[in-house]
């Protein structure tokens, strides 16, 4: 597997503390069967991303690491109007490995219509924008329909592996699953800020894919696609994503009350699919012309 979001870099944001903790983190993702990690630092109002002490501890923990996993570096991108404008005037610069795949980061309570503007620079820039755990944001929460416009405009969606059994709360629980469930998701990861209070996880997210939509989408959602983003090769073909196009509004808040409703019950519905859905033709394959 390959976890492309993971706090593993010591000292740079509020993720790993020290270099034991960034070990710790590596050993617990290397014993799950992760064979590679994205290492993503913050880059916001709060933690500024600092390239020479990111690029210094990167190569340390790359060295320390070798054998164990491999690491690439990349960022937790906020779009700023600051980290925006350093973005398209640097190319690149804070994607993958530097090759196209850049993870984006919206304000939590309030997203404002500009930041539609801010994807466009970015896609005209050059980058592959993917949006990070969409079901974790408040303000997304309530608007869901500004993932619909994003995905119509070529975004990506990363969920966080911890959101699908509900360790961030039943409505984030419950949106992660119907994305899940409408191939609207095409990473798992696991966020991962410390080796305790923040553990990285993934091989649960694995297992909870390939029980609910088979072995297929598990590995698609954390080896295929990942690959490709470390990589910066072309997108591989997608399963169509169920009710995009036609924007049919997202259900999860129904089913979260649902579940509430319901005690001991997870009410997550479609276990029994067990299919990818089928790798068809269609939108993503329009969009990226592959
Ligand atoms: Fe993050």
């Amino acid at each position: 597997m390959i976890d492309i979001h993971q706090h593993l870099i010591y000292g740079v944001d509020d993720g790993a503390p020290d270099l034991q903790a960034s070990l710790d983190m590596a050993r617990l993702s290397a014993d799950e069967g992760v064979t590679h990690i994205v290492c993503t630092p913050h880059a916001n109002d709060e933690h500024s991303y600092n390239v020479p002490l990111i690029e210094q501890r990167f190569a340390e923990l790359k060295e320390r690491l070798q054998g164990l996993v491999e690491l690439s570096l990349g960022c937790d991108f906020h779009l700023t109007a600051d980290n925006v404008h350093d973005a398209v005037t640097n190319p690149l610069r804070f994607s993958i490995g530097g090759k196209g795949y850049l993870l984006i980061e919206f304000p939590w309570q309030v997203i404002p219509r500009s930041m539609n503007d801010a994807i466009s620079r970015l896609q005209a820039a050059g980058y592959t924008l993917i949006v990070t755990h969409p079901e974790r944001y408040p303000a997304v929460l309530r608007q869901p329909h500004l993932l619909g416009e994003w995905m119509r405009n070529g975004c990506l969606v990363q969920v966080t592996s911890g959101s699908l059994y509900g360790r961030f709360g039943k409505a984030q629980e419950a949106f992660a699953n119907e994305l899940l469930e409408r191939n609207w998701v095409h990473f798992l990861a696991t966020d991962a800020h410390h080796p305790i209070w923040r553990p990285p996880h993934l091989k649960s997210g694995y297992e909870y894919v390939a029980k609910r939509r088979g072995e297929e989408t598990a590995i698609r959602l954390c080896e295929t696609n990942p690959r490709a983003a470390v990589k910066g090769a072309p997108w591989p073909e997608q399963p169509e994503a169920e009710g995009l196009l036609e924007n049919v509004p997202l259900q999860f808040a129904d089913r979260a009350a649902t579940q509430r409703s319901k005690s001991g019950r997870s009410g997550r519905g479609n276990a029994d699919e067990g299919s990818d859905g089928g790798t068809k033709t269609g939108f993503w394959s329009r969009l990226f012309g592959k």
